[in-house]
């Protein structure tokens, strides 16, 4: 399904599907005896939404290496990729919590739990940014599940191409007062210079000593093609077990800017975690097929502080 300008989704449907997809990665990851994460909305989230082929490998029913047939990429990669996504993402608020930081705004927040998961100091307000359909969706099966924030939570509706500051600055976020950022998920589905203009816009908005997490990939278009034609042959495989989600040509390929640098020339002081090393401290080795795990191993998480 090729993307267009103003495009829009839910949960079922395009880049709305993939926030499901990634929240199955998360139950999976939050299983077993000795769980590498801990998110308890994952499951439930995941259920509500109804697609049948991601509920019944949330809930267990359906085995992930099953589905997977040996092949690297899939829902047991995905549910590696989640824990030490979700873990890096977590770590990171936490310490800019710690470090006195009070506002945090999390970018393309999908079915992420944080506002419900973490231990927000007291005073501290999380906005959740996301477009309408996924936000309200979220929201009222949060509420549905008895769940309740754990820091003041206000949601944001808003598309991130379009002039999603001035909604956030209305919802009552303070530019002058440090926050901390996460936009996980997320860039590759923004074209390359609303990928440079979400991070402009950021920038306008961090006080000095804000902080930013999101991911990179070094030799982004490559990557981001590859990545495209790895979820292409992925969902075909899934196919066999019903999935019938359209989730192909969500991603722009093409030239983009490298974060890590485009941060650092922006104020920035900006740091890279491979995601390989972060799996590897897991005790998950990628494939050796060099074409296949480049996906993985030119792609690591970034967190920076403005000077
Ligand atoms: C892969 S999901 C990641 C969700 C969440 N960050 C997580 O890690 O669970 C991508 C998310 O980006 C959001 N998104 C992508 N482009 C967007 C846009 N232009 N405006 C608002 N949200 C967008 C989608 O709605 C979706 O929730």
């Amino acid at each position: 399904m090729a993307r267009t300008e103003n495009d829009t989704w839910d949960l079922t449907t395009s880049v709305g599907a993939t926030a499901t997809g990634v929240a199955v990665g998360r139950a999976l990851a939050s299983r077993g005896p000795d769980p590498l994460i801990n998110d308890p909305y994952a499951e439930p989230l995941v259920r509500a939404v109804g697609v049948d082929f991601f509920t019944r490998l949330a809930s267990g029913e359906l085995d992930p290496a099953v589905v997977d047939d040996n092949a690297e990429f899939g829902m047991e990669r995905m549910r590696d990729m989640m824990a030490v996504r979700t873990r890096f993402f977590d770590d990171f608020f936490l310490a800019a919590a710690e470090a006195g930081i009070r506002q945090a705004v999390i970018l393309a927040s999908g079915l992420d739990a944080r506002g419900y998961r973490l231990p927000w100091p007291a005073g501290s307000i999380v906005y959740e940014i996301d477009q309408p359909q996924v936000i309200e969706f979220k929201t009222a099966t949060l509420g549905e599940l008895g769940a309740t924030p754990k820091a003041e939570l206000r949601t944001v509706a808003v598309d991130l191409r379009h002039d999603w500051p001035r909604a956030l600055r209305y919802a009552g976020f303070d530019p002058a007062a440090p926050s901390a950022w996460s936009a996980e998920g997320l860039l590759p589905f923004l074209p390359p210079e609303a990928q440079d203009a979400l991070l402009d816009n950021i920038t306008g908005l961090s006080a000095p000593g804000s902080r930013l997490a999101t991911e990179n990939m070094s030799d982004g278009s490559r990557a981001v093609s590859m990545m495209a034609d790895q979820i292409k042959q992925t969902t075909d495989r899934w196919r066999a077990h019903g999935f019938d989600v359209e989730m192909t040509d969500l991603w722009y390929a093409g030239e983009r800017n490298d974060v890590i640098e485009y941060l650092n020339a922006h104020g920035w002081s900006a740091n890279a975690a491979p995601v390989a090393e972060l799996l590897a401290a897991q005790s998950v080795s990628l494939a050796a097929d060099g074409e296949r795990a480049a996906v993985f191993t030119s792609l690591s998480y970034v967190s920076a502080t403005r000077g």
